[in-house]
């Protein structure tokens, strides 16, 4: 039974384009995998600490010489990273803040970029086989031939890691010029209509 985790990251909620679109991944997900099962992972309702000390001690050191601190530290960093290896396919629908992603995401991939875990010292990502989707929602569009597509550096940042832990099958879907839809310029479905047949075809068996 194949896994899908969706990790939703806005917190404009019901406004939200990138939520729109992971509503509408996982709709399409659940066609090609009646069997399959859906995890939601909503950075906006998860606790997420900072990586402090005790975290960073429970990280680079052998599980027997954790003290407790170190344990409760990256207890959070575990259950994620257990989450993250479960998944056969991964979708995560996010903003683009100053042209990168949300500090939250960020957090979160703190937490689950671990050495030895997954990945080596050797830059082995150990994540291997599974298939991502990144949705990036902007106010201003940054698709090829654009006058600030170098400006968008959340894509390429999103494959790097995402590859780095051994997600190398990654696709990036831009929702951009989201900016028309909150200035009442555009109907939110005349907006995402396009991008959501585009995004039909990349849910993949
Ligand atoms: C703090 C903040 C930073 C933003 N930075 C950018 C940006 O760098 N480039 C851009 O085009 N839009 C930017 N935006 C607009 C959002 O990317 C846009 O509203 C997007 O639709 C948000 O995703 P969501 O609809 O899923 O919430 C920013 C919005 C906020 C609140």
């Amino acid at each position: 039974m194949p896994t899908l985790l969706a990790i939703e990251v806005s917190p404009r909620f019901d406004y939200s384009v990138s939520r729109k679109l992971t509503s509408k991944f996982i709709e399409d997900w659940k066609t090609v995998h009646p069997d399959g099962k859906v995890i939601v992972r909503d950075l906006m309702k998860t606790e997420l600490p900072w990586v402090d000390l005790p975290w960073i001690g429970g990280s680079f050191t052998p599980v027997e010489q954790h003290s407790e601190e170190m344990k409760k530290a990256i207890r959070v960093s575990d259950d994620l990273i257990a989450e993250l290896k479960a998944a056969d396919d991964i979708v995560i629908g996010t903003p683009m803040y100053n042209f990168l992603i949300p500090a939250i995401l960020k957090a979160y991939i703190d937490h689950v970029v671990r050495v030895g875990i997954t990945f080596t010292m050797n830059y082995e990502g150990l994540l291997t086989g599974k298939k991502a989707t990144v949705i990036i929602a902007s106010g201003s569009d940054f698709g090829p031939g654009t006058k600030y597509e170098s400006a968008n550096v959340a894509s390429s940042y999103m494959q790097q890691i995402l590859g780095f832990i051994g997600i190398v099958d990654v696709k990036i879907v831009l929702a951009g010029g989201t900016l028309a839809v909150d200035m009442g310029q555009k109907s939110l479905g005349d907006f995402i209509a396009p991008i959501e047949s585009g995004l039909s075809a990349s849910v993949r068996a």
